[in-house]
């Protein structure tokens, strides 16, 4: 079947519905070819040609577990069950599913799947109040077996877990390599965003806003200023520090053994929806700190490499020894409105493909 030709409706309700699922700087990595009324292959790919975040595929596989868990949450509401299957044999950049979806009679919608479009990230300052006993067992109960979480609390870990924000977003804002991955993602003067992040759900001032705007337009700008006039300051203040101590917690999501990734954490991020809980994933420290413990040369520039290293150690001391290789996802969490500006995602139309057009 051609991209062009009518889809099948329940198809089309269920994937405008997943299509909502969070990814790394709002990539949307994936693509939708469109099989029959009950069977579509998920085309995914990464980003590791041009993301410094994403040279190992991790993030871009993360945000494919969390399409896949959107589209499975959203069949429920149609009484269907999805039945996904890896591709054997793609490369491991493509990675590449097919999705078929059974009639299950009787089948109750799982409640989450209304949640999927109201999800958003809050990059703003939360509310401090204490996560309540029921709000924390509601998040662990929604992760899959095999899965557990820490939650990082109090007022002495929180400021533990914003002094590491703070300190890992240094090693970001003077990376060459980070600097092209953030020039490319950000919509500036924007509220909302279909294929980036707008500026206004950065979590800066629009004066801070304005300003990084034309810094990042040319390296040597942002050089000049990081070297001269304490420029990574303001960002990470705001950006970092700040929202790292206003929070009621940070957790992470621990797998029982090393893992390879996680599909099933969208759950989590949609209970909290539910209850009303705003968060923010926090993932750059575990990626370097993965970095280093597979020895990938992630930058040209001198110095950071070492720099990403004192950051490993500085993880490690936060989560524990025995737990930080287990970990996952890591983000902070907390009462509080829902972001004002955010992420839109590209229209369903631009998101269908024919298979020799994504080939
Ligand atoms: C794998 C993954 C990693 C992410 N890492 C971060 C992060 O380190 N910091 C952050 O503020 N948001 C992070 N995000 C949130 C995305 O930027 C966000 O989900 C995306 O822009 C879509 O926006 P929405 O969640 O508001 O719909 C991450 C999301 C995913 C799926």
């Amino acid at each position: 079947m051609r991209a062009d030709h009518p889809i099948d409706a329940t198809l089309t309700a269920i994937l405008e519905q997943a299509r909502w699922a969070p990814s790394g700087d709002n990539t949307q990595p994936w693509r939708f070819e469109v099989r029959g009324p009950r069977h579509v292959v998920v085309h995914g790919f990464d980003t590791r040609s041009h993301c410094v975040y994403d040279l190992d595929g991790h993030p871009s596989q993360l945000s494919l577990g969390a399409l896949l868990e959107s589209m499975a949450l959203a069949a429920s509401s149609h009484g269907l069950r999805m039945e996904a299957q890896r591709r054997m044999g793609m490369p491991d950049h493509l990675p590449t599913f097919d999705a078929v979806f059974v009639d299950v009679p009787g089948m109750p919608p799982d409640p989450l799947a209304a949640l999927l479009p109201r999800r958003s990230v809050q990059r703003r300052r939360l509310s401090t109040r204490s996560l309540r006993v029921s709000e924390k067992a509601a998040l662990a109960a929604s992760l899959p077996p095999g899965y557990g979480v820490l939650w990082l609390e109090g007022a002495r870990t929180r400021f533990a877990c914003a002094r590491l924000m703070f300190n890992n977003a240094r090693l970001r804002l003077i990376m060459p390599e980070a600097h092209q991955v953030h020039r490319d993602v950000i919509e500036w003067n924007a509220r909302f965003s279909a294929d980036r992040i707008p500026d206004q759900a950065l979590g800066v001032d629009p004066v801070t806003a304005k300003l990084m705007r034309w810094i990042m337009r040319s390296w040597r700008r942002v050089d000049f200023f990081n070297t001269w006039l304490a420029g990574t300051l303001a960002p990470r203040l705001q950006m970092d520090l700040l929202p790292g101590w206003y929070c009621a917690a940070h957790f992470a999501l621990l797998a029982e053994a090393p893992p390879r990734h996680i599909d099933d954490y969208v759950a989590f991020w949609l209970t909290a929806t539910e209850l009303g809980l705003q968060l923010q994933p926090e993932l750059t420290p575990l990626i370097f700190a993965r970095y280093v413990r597979e020895r990938r040369v992630f930058s040209r520039t001198g110095g950071l490499q070492e720099l990403a290293q004192e950051l490993a150690v500085q993880t490690r001391a936060l989560l524990g020894d025995t737990v930080s290789e287990r970990a996952v996802f890591l983000g902070r969490i907390g009462a509080g409105p829902p972001a004002d500006a955010r992420s839109l995602r590209r229209p369903l139309k631009d998101l269908l493909v024919a298979e020799s057009t994504h080939a």
